[in-house]
This record gives C-alpha cells, sequence and structure tokens, in this order.
C-alpha cells in the first residue's frame, strides 16, 4: 500500500513515500479503514524529531500522523457489533464512514484504528479528518482548567488550530475569550467571538486592557515562553491559582509547577466529544479552517510548512 515512512529520527528528509508498505492485518477486536484524508499535526514533526518519545514512544519502520477519516474496511475478529469492546467499536460495519485517531499511523492508505467515532455523511472527508486531535485536546484542555459560564479565559494561540477550536467551545459556553494571535489572524479572532491581542512583549499589559476585570484561567495553546505571563495575569507567584493554568506546548512547564496536558482522556468520553463535535461541525457551529490540502506524496512538505508555526488552519494528506 502507499505510506509515508522514516526509520530514524530527524528532519523532514526522513521521509519516505512508498508503495510497498504491508497492509496492516486487523487482530481480535481492532478494525482496519481505509484512509481517506488525514489531518497533519505538530506532534507529527516532533515526534519524527524523536522529542516527544515520553508521550509516544517510536518503533521503526514509523508511519506518521494520528487522526484520519475513512471507511471501514476489515473487522477482527470479535468486533462486529460489540458495544463497548477494547476502545470499543458499538455496531460498525465494513464500508461505515468513520473518523479518529490511528494505532499505526494515518499517513497510509490503510490503518489499524484507535479510537473512532461516526463520521456524518453531510463532513467532507478534509473537515472530518481535521477534527479528532483538535476537538479533543480543545475540550479537555477547558475541562482540565474548569472554566466556566461567566468567566474570562486567556487563551494564547487562539488562532491555531486547536486555540480555534477551543475558542469555538468556550464562546458557545458562555465564556469570554482574550486570544492573542499574530495581527494578521485577529479579524479571523472577532469572528469567532474572542478578543484579540498581539503576543510578545507588553502582552500582559494588553490582556489586562482587554479584560478589565481580569482573567480567570489561561489556556496555553501555542507555548513560546507564555507561562510566566499567565501567572502574573492570575495575581502573580504565590497569589496564582495554577490550577486555573494549562499548557499543551510548554516543555517548560514543570519548572513553572503548571499542568502539561498531554494525555488523552478516556475512551468512551473521547468518542462521545467527538461524535458531538462532528454534528456540530455539520450544524456549522465549530469549524476548523482548512489551510490546504496536498497529495500524501507531500508529507514532508506539509510537515515544514507545519513548523513553520503559523499556517493559517489546518493541512490535510489525501493518500
Ligand atoms: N499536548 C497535547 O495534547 C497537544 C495536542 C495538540 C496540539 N498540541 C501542541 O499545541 C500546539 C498548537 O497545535 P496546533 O495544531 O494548534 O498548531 P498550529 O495550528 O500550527 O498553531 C500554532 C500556533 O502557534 C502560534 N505561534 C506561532 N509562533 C508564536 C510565537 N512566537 N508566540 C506565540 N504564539 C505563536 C500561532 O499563532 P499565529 O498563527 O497567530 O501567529 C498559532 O496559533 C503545538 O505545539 C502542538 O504540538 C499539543
Amino acid at each position: 500500500m502507499e505510506a509515508i515512512v522514516y526509520e530514524e529520527f530527524g528532519g523532514p528528509e526522513v521521509l519516505r513515500h512508498t508503495t510497498g508498505v504491508a497492509v496492516p492485518e486487523p487482530g481480535p477486536g481492532e478494525v482496519r479503514v481505509r484512509v481517506k484524508a488525514v489531518g497533519v499535526n505538530p506532534v507529527d514533526w516532533k515526534r519524527r524529531y524523536g522529542w516527544v518519545e515520553e508521550f509516544y514512544p517510536t518503533t521503526f519502520p514509523a508511519v506518521p500522523g494520528l487522526e484520519f477519516a475513512g471507511t471501514v474496511d476489515a473487522l477482527g475478529e470479535g468486533v462486529e457489533g460489540a458495544e463497548g469492546s477494547g476502545d470499543g467499536f458499538p455496531g460498525l460495519a465494513v464500508g461505515d464512514e468513520v473518523i479518529g485517531w490511528t494505532k499505526t499511523g494515518a499517513y497510509a492508505e490503510y490503518a489499524i484504528a484507535g479510537i473512532i467515532a461516526p463520521k456524518p455523511a453531510e463532513l467532507s472527508w478534509e473537515a472530518a479528518a481535521s477534527l479528532p486531535v483538535a476537538g479533543e485536546t480543545a475540550q479537555r484542555v477547558l475541562d482540565l482548567i474548569g472554566v466556566r459560564e461567566g468567566e474570562t479565559l486567556f487563551l494564547h494561540g487562539a488562532a491555531g488550530v486547536v486555540g480555534s477550536v477551543a475558542v469555538q467551545l468556550a464562546v458557545a459556553a458562555g465564556i469570554t475569550v482574550v486570544g492573542s494571535a499574530s495581527e494578521s489572524n485577529h479579524a479571523y479572532l472577532r469572528e469567532l467571538g474572542a478578543i484579540p491581542v498581539a503576543y510578545g512583549e507588553g502582552l500582559a499589559e494588553r490582556v489586562r486592557a482587554a479584560a478589565p476585570d481580569g482573567v480567570h484561567a489561561v489556556f496555553d495553546a501555542a507555548g513560546h515562553g507564555v507561562l510566566p505571563v499567565a501567572i502574573e495575569l492570575l495575581g502573580g507567584e504565590g497569589a496564582a491559582d495554577k490550577r486555573r493554568i494549562a499548557t499543551i506546548a510548554a516543555t517548560d512547564a514543570a519548572e513553572h509547577g503548571i499542568a502539561f496536558s498531554g494525555v488523552t482522556a478516556a475512551p468512551d468520553v473521547v468518542r462521545a466529544g467527538l461524535t458531538a463535535q462532528a454534528r456540530q461541525a455539520v450544524e456549522g457551529t465549530l469549524t476548523v479552517r482548512i489551510a490546504d490540502t496536498l497529495p500524501l506524496k507531500e508529507a514532508a512538505r506539509a510537515q515544514e510548512l507545519s513548523e513553520s508555526g503559523h499556517m493559517r488552519g489546518k493541512l490535510v494528506l489525501l493518500p
């Protein structure tokens, strides 16, 4: 089958496009999918560099890619109709359109599914493949910092894929969002219902000016050294309730006594969340911007673009 593989850590040049990879066989309780679209995530190139082995240990040869949209292609022993079996594939049949995570790597024609949810027929393959990681991460972190209706959230990196999904979920929940982004993304953030501020020198002052009554919680979806600012916004070292700050990108989180959220929630919770978000995407109340769609063989270029850090939305690969 067609796939992207790498056999050592390194830059984009270690990625090899091939048609010679064996189609993975679903074991007992597993489901194989025919991948139709793949969402590119920053973690794909972080893994390729060998930076996130603690969370995602690599076995070579490796196929990159966490999230996909596709069709159910083959069911392993004992899967049919099994409610809550293992990772849980209730009532699945070959040919069903699904979205979710893979265990074997999504940059491939076929993959073994991890957690999956039904893909609404109205949702394009590209839009569907863009949802799992951003939707799960955004909801997980909003839950972790316990931000509620009537409160004000500072969201760093609000125009990124995860950030923009978090803005939409928070605004829909009645939360006021002050979001940092490049100037070119400020109109987009206003459209989503957030108050935009520029990141960089003077960030804390700009957030205070945008939220004169203060912020209750901080979601760091970008990294780049923002945690001291987050602590300052919540009252400073010694006074800030650090349980109300979380990061998904700052590797120095522990040094600041702040939670790095990197672990996916329980499969049933994740599947229920993704199913609900897919419906919201169809209704138009939750949208992931798509920056570009590229053929799978251009995976190295897609990862380079992702690493540039300022894509306007999700990059999607088509096997
Ligand atoms: N731990 C987890 O569970 C988890 C899950 C998903 C993602 N992540 C991580 O979260 C981060 C965002 O992922 P994503 O998919 O949303 O990526 P993305 O769409 O590429 O977004 C990157 C964001 O970084 C911002 N940015 C770039 N340079 C910056 C700077 N110097 N200062 C402040 N912000 C800057 C960008 O803002 P502008 O475009 O406005 O400049 C953009 O909002 C990545 O580090 C990714 O690895 C972690």
